[in-house]
C-alpha cells in the first residue's frame, strides 16, 4: 500500500497532537468518506450470471434486482419483486463522484459491497480478486491524476477468502504495491467457521505484518429465528436485518475474535468496524465483566483460556470506528469507548466519517443531500459541540492520518 505509513497498532498514533498538519485549522474540515460501496461492472456481470444468493436478477422488462441478503431470497416473492432494485449509484464513478461533490466529501476510500468474494469456487477466487483489486485501483489512479484535490479515490481491497491460504496471504502481500489501496475490507465468515477459526493465524500474521487496516463489515446477519422468523421479517421488510442483524453480526464477529485470544496473539491488528462497531462500543463494559465473572477462564482457576488483554485496550489500540450510526447517543458511546483506556489518546481520534453510499439513498428525489448522510454528520456535529477540532478529526483528519494519505 503505496505511502503507508507504519503506525503500529500497539503505538497512540505519534502524529496524534499534530493531526492538523495537514489541513489549517480555520479552513472548512477536509471530508474524507471511508465506507462507500461500489459493486464494479465485472461484478455485475457476475452477479448476474448466478441465480443463487448473491445474484441479480435482470427481468425481461423492468429494473434489475440485486438479492445479497439471506432474507431477499423471499420465495413467496416472484424474482423481480426480491431484493431492491439496482441503479447505476451501484457502479458509476460519475454517480460517486456526484455524491462526494453534493456533500462536500473530497475523498472516498471505496469498497466492493458484500458480500464480496465469499462465494467464489476455490479455483478462481484468487485471480477474480486480483482482477477486481487492480480494476479498483486503477480506476482510483485514473480519477486521482486529474489532480482536483476535491475528488480524490482510494480503496479497500478485497480478499480471496475460498482460496488455498499461500493465495490469500500473497495477495495481502501483493496489495502493497497498488498506491491507490488503503486496506481490505473483510466480512465476518472468514474462512467459513468465523474469524475466531485457528486457521485464519497465518492471515492476521500477515495482516500484521504489512499493518494492513481491516475494514470489518456485516453482511449475514442473524438467523430468522432470531427476530421470530421469516414472518416477522416479511412484515417489515429489511428492518431488522439491517438495523438490528448488522450490527449485531458485527459485535458477535469482534467479540468471538476477543475470546478466543485473537488479539493477545495478533496484537498489532489494525481493524476499522462498520456502524461504529455495531454495538460493542455499549456492551464493552458488560462484556469484559462477563470475562472477569467466568469461573471456566484460567485466570479465574478454570481451565480454559481466557482472553488476557482487557476490551478496553484492544478498544484503544487495536480497533477504529465509522461514524455511521445515525445518532448522536451510539456516536457518543463509540468515541467514550475508543477512548476509555490510558494510552493517551482520545476517543475522537479514533472515529472516521463514513456515509454507506449507495445504500439508504432518498426513497423520492436522489439528487439533492441524502438524509442518512446528514443524520451522520448532524451525530458528528452534536458530539463535538464546540470543539472544532473534533469535529475536524471526525469528519476527515483522523482517516488521512490512520490511513496514511497525503494530499
Ligand atoms: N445494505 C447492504 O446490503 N449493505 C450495506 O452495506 C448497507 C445496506
Ligand atoms: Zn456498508
Amino acid at each position: 500500500m503505496g505511502h503507508h505509513h507504519k503506525i503500529s497498532a500497539d503505538q497512540p498514533d505519534p502524529s496524534s497532537s499534530t493531526a492538523t498538519t495537514s489541513q489549517s485549522s480555520g479552513s472548512a474540515p477536509i471530508t474524507v468518506d471511508i465506507h462507500t460501496h461500489t459493486y464494479p461492472p465485472s461484478y455485475i456481470s457476475l452477479l448476474t450470471s448466478r441465480t443463487k444468493v448473491p445474484y441479480i436478477h435482470q427481468p425481461s422488462d423492468g429494473d434489475p434486482r440485486l438479492i445479497i441478503l439471506p432474507s431477499d431470497d423471499d420465495p413467496s416473492k416472484p424474482p423481480h419483486l426480491r431484493g431492491r432494485p439496482v441503479d447505476k449509484s451501484y457502479s458509476s464513478w460519475d454517480e460517486k463522484l456526484k455524491f462526494m461533490r453534493t456533500h462536500g466529501i473530497s475523498l472516498s476510500v471505496v469498497s466492493l459491497a458484500n458480500p464480496w468474494l465469499d462465494f467464489l469456487p476455490s479455483e478462481t477466487a484468487a485471480d477474480t480478486a486480483r482482477q477486481i483489486n487492480d480494476d479498483l485501483n486503477a480506476a482510483c489512479e485514473s480519477q486521482n491524476a486529474k489532480g482536483d484535490k476535491h475528488a480524490q479515490l482510494y480503496a479497500f481491497a478485497s480478499l480471496p477468502l475460498s482460496a488455498p491460504t499461500e493465495q490469500i496471504v500473497a495477495e495481502i502481500r501483493r496489495l502493497e504495491s497498488l498506491s491507490c489501496v488503503k486496506g481490505i475490507i473483510l466480512g465476518t465468515t472468514g474462512l467459513g467457521a468465523g474469524l475466531d477459526d485457528p486457521f485464519l493465524a497465518e492471515i492476521w500474521t500477515a495482516l500484521e505484518d504489512t499493518q494492513t487496516m481491516i475494514f470489518l463489515h456485516p453482511h449475514y446477519g442473524l438467523p430468522d429465528a432470531a427476530f421470530g422468523g421469516p414472518e416477522v421479517i416479511a412484515r417489515s421488510g429489511h428492518v431488522l436485518p439491517l438495523a438490528l442483524g448488522f450490527p449485531l453480526e458485527t459485535t458477535i464477529a469482534v467479540a468471538r475474535m476477543f475470546l478466543a485470544g485473537v488479539f493477545d496473539r495478533h496484537s498489532r491488528l489494525r481493524m476499522l468496524l462498520a456502524h461504529s462497531g455495531g454495538t460493542l462500543p455499549f456492551l464493552a463494559g458488560r462484556i469484559q465483566s462477563c470475562v472477569e465473572h467466568e469461573r471456566e477462564f484460567v485466570a479465574n482457576g478454570g481451565d480454559k483460556q481466557g482472553p488476557t488483554r482487557t476490551v478496553w485496550d484492544v478498544l484503544g489500540t487495536n480497533i477504529w470506528l465509522d461514524a455511521v450510526i445515525y445518532g448522536k447517543a451510539g456516536l457518543k458511546a463509540a468515541v467514550e469507548a475508543a477512548g476509555a483506556v490510558g494510552q493517551g489518546i482520545e476517543g475522537s481520534e479514533r472515529l472516521m466519517f463514513g456515509t454507506d453510499h449507495p445504500f439508504f439513498p432518498p426513497l423520492k428525489e436522489k439528487d439533492g443531500r441524502w438524509a442518512s448522510v446528514d443524520s451522520n454528520l448532524a451525530a458528528i456535529a452534536g458530539v463535538a459541540g464546540a470543539e472544532e477540532e473534533v469535529a475536524r478529526k471526525i469528519l476527515g483528519g483522523n482517516a488521512l492520518r490512520v490511513l496514511g494519505i497525503e494530499i
